[in-house]
């Protein structure tokens, strides 16, 4: 098969940090390649100096026998190549059809859009990724979920040769997986060719042709999928072998910490009750859409509930807003990072100190010097890849910025955690990290709330773990009693 894309020696610096070191990269007409690395690796930087969104320093870039002088990103659109962004890149305010027509929309022959046309074709788009919602939908009151497949119906719409997605998976059901990677398959059979990143290796044989490994800006090898195998890719990624997938939990449950009952809320929370113990993790599964992150929301004060009693350490507890948690030692950190996580245009250090400022303020002044301290603290547990703590949050990788959010709730010195989906676009060797830090934190007698996705996460990681279906739980069970059946089970709705 020829290739389609060939980018030579490409190399990209940042303020002195050298994001891309030479970087070969080729792609084949019609196949799926898989671009995999660590947090930082530099897969997405390379992917937006071919969009257009960055400018390389130096190398060269050919598409369909063409050599490309890639000045923005609507050029780039018309070479035939569509990208997909990590960070979304839809206008929140203005519906799919807009969105997906934006800068061409369908004219009639007055001049004036079509809009009804427009519609017919975004409802066309929408029906092949079986997505059954109205093209005048706002975006931003859709989920996470179905902005992300507003995105790729965007990019079937250019009619692409080339398809970039960063990350397409981390934010959709097992289900919604499912069907992306029947429309990636008929795209192949279409002959576009499909870049995928992804930090879900069982992803690569899955849907992957090919394969390039990126490790701090340098190509570390492109071979085809079949020649390889999972711990050779970490290996590669990681350059060393990781032994094991979760660190052994040595804390046992204590004394109850936190007791929920007969919380609820209109059509999104049925009669939620559990305790939570000091030294537990108490996994949280159950589809996207189940009401798990609507309960942390609740349970953290950042919605409102009809009812619910809330009991800390055997005493009422009145939580109306983040601040009542955050006084009384419980903290969130959310599912969705980019809208509620981080603050843009501060740096990384304000970021990580912003909700425990009173930890670094020594009378009124803040203490500059205990802040970078504290704060390089958890930079190296965490391994957040970054020049200094003083760069603005957005210069970081994806991943990084995540860790950022992470540590901002570890520096918060709460006793309770509410981590939503706390390893999502996180690396192998990054996850590993973290989990190390879960049981660090409930060797101390700390309790995490941990809702996740990711079924071996919840089986290896939790102590306790509770199902729930349609915002109620269905299914409560022990560490010892945990199989991945009875949590699907429940979490399809069959009480337990
Ligand atoms: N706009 C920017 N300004 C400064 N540095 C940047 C910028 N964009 C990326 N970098 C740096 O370039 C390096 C590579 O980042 P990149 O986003 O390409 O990583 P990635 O492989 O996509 O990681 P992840 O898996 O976390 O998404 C990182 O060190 C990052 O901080
Ligand atoms: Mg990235």
């Amino acid at each position: 098969m020829e290739n389609i894309l060939e980018m030579k020696k490409i190399n990209k610096q940042f303020f002195g940090v050298k994001a891309l070191d030479n970087v070969d990269f080729s792609v084949k007409r019609g196949e799926v390649h898989i671009l995999i690395g660590e947090n930082g690796a530099g897969k997405s930087t390379l992917m937006k100096i071919l969009s257009g969104a960055y400018h390389m320093d130096s190398g060269t870039i050919k598409f369909d026998g063409e050599e490309l002088h890639i000045s923005n990103p609507h050029y780039i659109q018309n070479k035939g190549i569509s990208i997909i962004y990590q960070e979304f890149n839809l206008i929140p305010e203005m519906s799919i059809a807009e969105n997906i027509f934006l800068g061409r929309e369908p004219k009639k022959k007055t001049g004036l859009i079509d809009w009804k046309k427009m519609r017919e074709e975004t409802k066309d788009l929408l029906n092949k990724l079986e997505l059954d919602v109205d093209p005048k939908t706002i975006v931003k009151t859709l989920s996470v979920a179905q902005q992300q497949f507003v995105e790729i119906a965007k990019a079937l719409s250019f009619g692409a040769k080339l398809i970039i997605m960063d990350e397409p998976s981390a934010t959709l059901t097992p289900k919604e997986i499912e069907r992306l990677f029947l429309v990636i398959k008929e795209l192949k059979e279409h002959n576009v060719s499909i870049i995928y990143i992804s930090h879900h290796l069982d992803e690569v044989f899955q849907i992957g042709d090919s394969l390039t490994v990126l490790r701090d800006g340098k190509l570390v090898n492109s071979l085809s999928v079949t020649s390889t195998n999972k711990n050779e890719i970490i290996k590669m990624m990681v350059g060393r072998e990781l032994k094991n997938t979760y660190p052994k939990r040595s804390s046992k449950p204590g004394k109850t910490l936190l007791e929920i009952k007969n919380l609820s809320k209109k059509n999104v929370l049925k009669d939620i009750e559990f305790t939570l113990h000091e030294g537990e993790i108490l996994g949280v599964a159950g589809l996207v859409g189940s009401g798990r992150t609507e309960m942390a929301r609740a349970i953290f004060g950042a919605d409102s509930k009809d009812s619910g009693e809330i009991t800390l350490n055997g005493n009422d507890l009145k939580i109306n807003s983040p601040k009542d948690s955050i006084k009384n030692k419980i903290g969130l950190l959310p599912e969705d990072r980019k809208r509620q996580g981080v603050v843009l245009g501060m740096s990384v250090k304000s970021n990580i100190s912003l909700a425990s400022l009173e930890r670094v303020i020594k009378r009124i002044l803040i203490n500059g010097k205990l802040e970078q301290q504290k704060v390089g603290h958890y930079f190296d547990i965490l391994k957040i890849k970054a020049p200094n703590q003083d760069v603005l949050i957005q210069s970081l990788s994806g991943g990084n910025q995540q860790k950022v959010v992470l540590a901002k709730w570890l520096f918060t010195d709460c006793d309770i955690f509410i981590f939503d989906e706390p390893t999502r676009g996180i690396d192998v060797g990054a996850k590993y990290e973290i989990y190390q830090l879960m049981n660090k934190l409930t060797d101390h007698g700390k309790a995490i709330i941990m809702i996740s996705s990711e079924m071996p996460e919840i089986i290896g990681m939790s102590d306790n773990v509770i199902v729930m279906h349609n915002g109620e739980i269905t299914g409560k069970f022990k560490r010892e009693e945990l199989t991945q059946e009875k949590i699907m089970t429940s979490a399809a709705g069959e009480v337990n």
